[in-house]
Formats: C-alpha cells, sequence, structure tokens
C-alpha cells in the first residue's frame, strides 16, 4: 500500500485525484523538491525544506503549511511507505482555479503532492563514469527557482538520451551554467571551480555538500565559472545532483576528459560524501 501527502492530509494514493484547473496541470505554476532517502532515513531535509521555501517565496506562492510541520509529514510519509533507498518528490502548485493567467483570488489554497519512490544508489555510474553533451542553455533567467515548468531542462536531456548520454551539459555564449539536471564541476591542477549561485542555475544541495567536503578535506574551490574550452580541458568533470550524487563524466561531445576514467579527486569525494551518507 503506498500513501502520499496530499494538502495537509497523509491518505493512501487511491483516493487522490488532480482537478483539471490545477494551475501546476495548466501552467508549471509551482515548486518543487526532490529529497534523497537512505536506508529508511531522509538525507539533508532541512536543506531542502528551506529551498523550496525560497523558491516559493521568489513566486509569490503560499505553502500550505510551515516547513517544521512539512517535514514532520514527509517522516511520516517514508515511515508508512517503509521506503529504505528512495526519493520523496514533492510539488505544489498555486491551486485551482478557472484558467486566467495572472494569480487566482487570494483566497485560494496552493495545492501540495508530495510521493516516495524507491530509488537504488546509482552505484555502476558512479565508478565508471558517463558521457554528456554539451547544449545551448535555453532556459527562463531565474533557474535558481526550482519551478515546474521544465520545458528547456526537459529538451537538452532527451537530447543527451537521444545520444546514449547521461547528461546535458548547457552553456550560455560559451559559458557553462549547469546540466539539464545536475550541477557541473570541473577540476584543474587540483582545484575545483564550479559556477556561483546566481539567478542562473539552480543553487544545489548535493553541490553545496560538495563544497561543505571540499572544506573539510582542504581540497580548493572557488565559485567561478568557467567556459567550454576550460570544461573541455579540465583533469577532471564531475555533475551533482540528489539523484547522481558524484558522478563522473568521462566523455563530452565524443572527446575524453583527462585520461577518460574517473579520476581521483573525484574519488575521493565520493568517498567523503558516502561517509557523510553513512553518518546520516
Ligand atoms: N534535479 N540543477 C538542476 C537544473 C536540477 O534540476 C537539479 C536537481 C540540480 C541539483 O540539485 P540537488 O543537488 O539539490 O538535487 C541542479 C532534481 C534531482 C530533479 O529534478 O530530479
Amino acid at each position: 500500500m503506498s500513501y502520499v501527502l496530499f494538502n495537509t492530509q497523509v491518505v493512501k494514493r487511491e483516493q487522490v485525484t488532480i482537478d483539471i484547473e490545477d494551475r501546476g496541470y495548466q501552467f508549471g505554476d509551482g515548486v518543487y523538491e526532490v529529497v534523497r532517502i537512505y536506508g529508511g532515513r531522509s538525507y539533508l531535509m532541512k536543506e531542502h525544506m528551506i529551498r523550496l521555501e525560497r523558491s516559493a517565496s521568489e513566486i509569490s506562492l503560499t505553502l500550505p503549511t510551515h516547513i517544521e510541520e512539512l517535514e514532520g509529514k514527509l517522516e511520516e510519509l517514508i515511515q508508512l511507505n517503509e521506503v529504505q533507498d528512495g526519493i520523496i518528490y514533492l510539488q505544489i502548485s498555486r491551486g485551482v482555479a478557472p484558467r486566467a493567467h495572472g494569480f487566482p483570488p487570494p483566497e485560494t489554497r496552493s495545492s501540495l503532492i508530495a510521493y516516495t519512490k524507491d530509488f537504488s544508489r546509482p552505484l555502476q555510474q558512479m565508478k565508471e563514469g558517463g558521457k554528456a553533451i554539451l547544449v545551448e542553455d535555453i532556459r527562463w533567467l531565474r533557474c535558481d527557482i526550482k519551478s515546474l515548468n521544465l520545458l528547456g531542462n526537459v529538451l537538452a536531456k532527451q537530447k543527451a538520451q537521444d545520444l546514449q548520454c547521461l547528461e546535458a551539459i548547457q552553456h550560455r555564449n560559451g559559458t557553462i551554467t549547469e546540466g539539464s539536471a545536475t550541477n557541473v564541476c570541473i577540476i584543474n591542477e587540483g582545484i575545483i571551480s564550479t559556477h556561483p549561485a546566481t539567478n542562473l542555475i539552480l543553487d544545489g544541495i548535493t553541490k553545496n555538500k560538495v563544497l561543505e567536503l571540499c572544506t573539510e578535506l582542504k581540497i580548493p574551490f572557488k565559485e567561478e565559472a568557467f567556459s567550454i574550452e576550460q570544461l573541455m580541458k579540465a583533469d577532471e568533470v564531475f555533475i551533482t545532483s540528489t539523484t547522481n550524487e558524484i558522478t563522473p563524466i568521462i566523455l563530452i561531445d565524443g572527446k575524453e576528459i583527462g585520461p577518460g576514467i574517473p579520476g581521483p579527486i573525484t574519488v575521493k569525494l565520493q568517498q567523503a560524501f558516502e561517509d557523510d551518507i553513512n553518518k546520516g
């Protein structure tokens, strides 16, 4: 039996129906989060809740519950669904109202839906690394908001998949921003670079954890944008996300990165990340 969180209630999945005039469905007018579950416990939940609150506030969306209460309900969902390794998907839209672009009347309640899904760690991919392609970043200028509107990301990812690649690394006028659903880091002469947390990227929670681990491990890093050329000439490249963790990228547009195998600093960070997961 599978339970979901529907607005403020935990209910059976079969009990939930989505209205055809939900603004999430019609306009992508809402925000979302994906939270990792390891060994039956949520990982970095607080960070995800803080980002959710920020995303909602940036689009003037009122959350249906306080984030502490929401966190409690999500933990309850993990227990009820007996998830070991998985994810929570959570989305909040601006509610149900007759279709019109402008905001609905102020009394309209936002709609929240959250469910869990089994999802194993991508161990083979992390060990062997993956291939990527370069694509132009055609998205809007508020990529810092984790918006339901993901068309640009969807089209980029599909291009990668059509070419049997794991990820599409996006660039704006030759400057790398991020992957279709991941952040991108490069390593050159022992120094990690990643795009600063501006409006052009999602401020990834996994990436921030990696930067925290860099500080602990005394690996120097800079939050500084880099070019396509710097990416292609990097010693190591890796992508980060809640579901991909730290995945090495060993081939981009058919060209090998470094010697074409996961690099030593990436592997060191993967180990530190694994230790952090096990700490709980
Ligand atoms: N994607 N950039 C984009 C555009 C993303 O969609 C994601 C996450 C990230 C990495 O963020 P984090 O480390 O907080 O997961 C960066 C999620 C997992 C998704 O849409 O499924």
